[in-house]
């Protein structure tokens, strides 16, 4: 008899490209996902993998439900930590001067936000050291995602001890409360990113924006023809000589996305030209 996990194994190569989504990228996160399945299955006493294969036939509402189950919620703060190097150091100082001089914002946004170890990493690092460069900037930081249970955890802001072991020990000091055990962010730092609840195959932030994080997300868990089109949606978003940065061994398609060239390929950074 087959195993738990080659049964659940066989159901994503079956239900995974059917909403657009690739297995290579759950291939590792997989026991998460099953975990859920497991459960969804016991919670309709089906029983099987393929009493619940046959489940979706009368059922079409549960492929909602499924495409639910697959989101993956793993981050942290200055995950990557060689591109918010790179981010500080040269790209952010770049894109505020450039704003500045252009009379206008700077706009960044957080595709697949999770519970906002990303956008909250770009807000510390504005309120730390962007902002005594460039006193007169204008900030903005959008965040999103299409979980609500994500979204609620960022907008309370806590978080446990191996979130943040990232953050530099006096932006940690200087960022956060300690509550109850949790990291806890002050309120100037969490007043700085909006949140919405948004999923990025129907719906992007409008406006133009200056850089953008899509990290963990199109490129890792999308079909390739979708990423395509997410990616091309993006790039439209973005400000011509402004970034596209990705996470690690997350293929971008760059030649089929029109606009976008390789930045720096290393730390999965990617730059609009016009
Ligand atoms: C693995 S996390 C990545 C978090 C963060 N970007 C990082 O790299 O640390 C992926 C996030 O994308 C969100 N997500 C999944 N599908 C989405 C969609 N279609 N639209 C918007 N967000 C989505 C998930 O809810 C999850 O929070």
């Amino acid at each position: 008899m087959k195993n738990k996990e080659i049964l659940c194994t066989e159901f994503l190569k079956w239900a995974l490209p059917q909403l657009g989504l690739r297995w290579e990228g759950y291939r590792k996160v997989k026991r998460q996902v099953c975990k859920r399945i497991n459960a969804r299955i016991a919670s309709l006493r089906l029983g099987s993998f393929s009493c619940y294969k046959e489940y979706f036939s009368k059922n079409p509402d549960e492929w909602k439900i499924l495409d639910g189950m697959m989101h993956i919620s793993i981050s942290r703060f200055f995950r990557d930590y060689k591109s918010w190097e790179m981010l500080s150091e040269k790209l952010l100082p770049e894109l505020a001067a450039k704003a500045i001089d252009e009379n206008r914002p700077l706009r960044c946004w957080s595709a697949g936000c999770a519970s906002g170890e990303e956008p909250y990493s770009l807000a510390i690092l504005y309120h730390q050291k962007l902002k005594h460069s460039f006193p007169s900037l204008n900030f903005q930081l959008i965040a999103t995602d299409a979980n609500t249970h994500l979204l609620q955890r960022a907008a309370e802001a806590c978080y446990p001890a191996g979130n943040v072991k990232e953050v530099p020990a006096k932006w940690l000091q200087s960022s956060f409360k300690k509550i109850n055990g949790e990291y806890c962010l002050h309120d100037n730092i969490k007043n700085t990113v909006t949140f919405l609840h948004q999923d990025i195959r129907n719906k992007i932030p409008e406006g133009q924006f200056d850089l953008v994080f899509c990290k963990n997300l199109v490129g890792m868990y999308f079909a390739k023809e979708r990423a395509i089109e997410v990616f091309n949606l993006i790039t439209l978003s973005i400000q011509p000589d402004g970034f596209l940065l990705t996470g690690n061994h997350e293929p971008v398609p760059v030649e089929n996305i029109s606009g976008m060239q390789i930045y720096n390929r290393g730390l999965n950074i990617y730059q609009i030209i016009i």
